[in-house]
């Protein structure tokens, strides 16, 4: 990987053009008004990113959607899997994860108008991930995975298998989605018929379990959700580093004025010094102007 290209100030139109599509027909996933941003994010990171895999890079998006959001009053956006299709700088494979039948029906029309070759696999992504992943055979190119659940859906085999798909060079790119408010909640609960699933979905998140003694703290009251969020995404990101990741970097994406709760986090895992620049240069520009971001 070589220089990145200097970028500075943000410019929200361009942010939305660079994202906004014209109606093609196909349903669209109706979002809110953060969504833009996180899309952009994605858009602002892979053209950079693309450009300094020289050899070549794979596209993954476990939590693929249909392929389109649409903003309301903003407009129509490509969604992250059709960003990652229509880069100019192509992705040697794009491997397409959707569970909902619909969205994976208008995922692959969508999809493959653009790139005929791309895989679409309607599924579970933490059973289908592998499989996916399977179809990048070249190990030693570089990988970009966009992990985008809705809530704690994403299992922590997930992320072990992306970290360890590439054995030559730095492992995948990983931005994930982390929700931290689903941890939040999920870990407060404390009516005995629900204490067990909510703790194995937890337990899935994180792949064992980091997370108890906060719980506890939590539901005894030592800890508010605040607190408690902070604490589990702290130990989110330690796991990654944990996997050898060595720059983990996360920010929290809010709702917009008269609802400004927590949305997210979006956390990023890399072990390439000019990934994590493009990424520092794409949040700043995506995110201009909302908080600042955690390390
Ligand atoms: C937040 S949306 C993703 C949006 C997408 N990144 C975009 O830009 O349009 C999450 C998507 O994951 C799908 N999904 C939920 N659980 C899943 C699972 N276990 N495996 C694969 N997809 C899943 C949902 O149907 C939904 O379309």
């Amino acid at each position: 990987m070589f220089a990145v290209p200097r970028r500075r100030g943000t410019d929200y139109q361009k942010l939305f053009d660079r994202i906004r599509m014209e109606n093609d027909g196909l349903p669209a996933r109706p979002v809110r008004q953060w969504t833009p941003s996180k899309l952009a994010l994605i858009a602002y990171y892979l053209k950079p990113f693309s450009e300094i895999c020289r050899n070549g890079w794979y596209f993954l998006d476990a939590f693929a959607g249909n392929g389109a959001n649409d903003a309301g009053q903003l407009g129509l956006f490509k969604g992250s899997a059709l960003i990652g299709a229509t880069q100019q700088l192509r992705a040697t494979r794009l491997a397409l994860i959707e569970a909902d039948s619909d969205n994976a029906r208008t995922l692959r029309t969508r999809i493959h108008r653009v790139r005929p070759d791309a895989l679409i696999l309607e599924g579970d992504c933490n059973e289908r991930t592998r499989e996916a992943l399977n179809s990048f055979d070249n190990r030693g190119l570089p990988g970009f995975c966009v992990l985008d659940p809705e809530g704690l859906e994403m299992s922590w085999d997930v992320i072990k298998a992306c970290s360890g798909h590439r054995v030559r060079g730095t492992p995948y790119e990983l931005l994930i989605y982390f929700s931290t408010p689903g941890a939040m909640r999920v870990a407060s609960v404390t009516d005995e018929r629900m204490v067990a699933a909510n703790e194995e979905a937890l337990r899935r998140v994180f792949g064992g379990d980091a997370w108890l003694p906060v719980a506890e703290q939590q539901r005894v009251g030592a800890l508010d959700g605040t607190e408690a969020g902070r604490e589990y995404l702290g130990i989110y990101e330690q796991q990654l580093r944990d996997l050898g990741y060595r720059h983990v970097m996360s920010r929290p994406a809010f709702a917009h004025a008269g609802d400004r709760g927590l949305v997210y986090h979006l956390v990023f895992a890399s072990s390439d010094d000019n990934a994590r620049k493009i990424m520092n240069q794409g949040l700043q520009r995506a995110f201009a102007g909302q908080l600042p971001m955690q390390f």
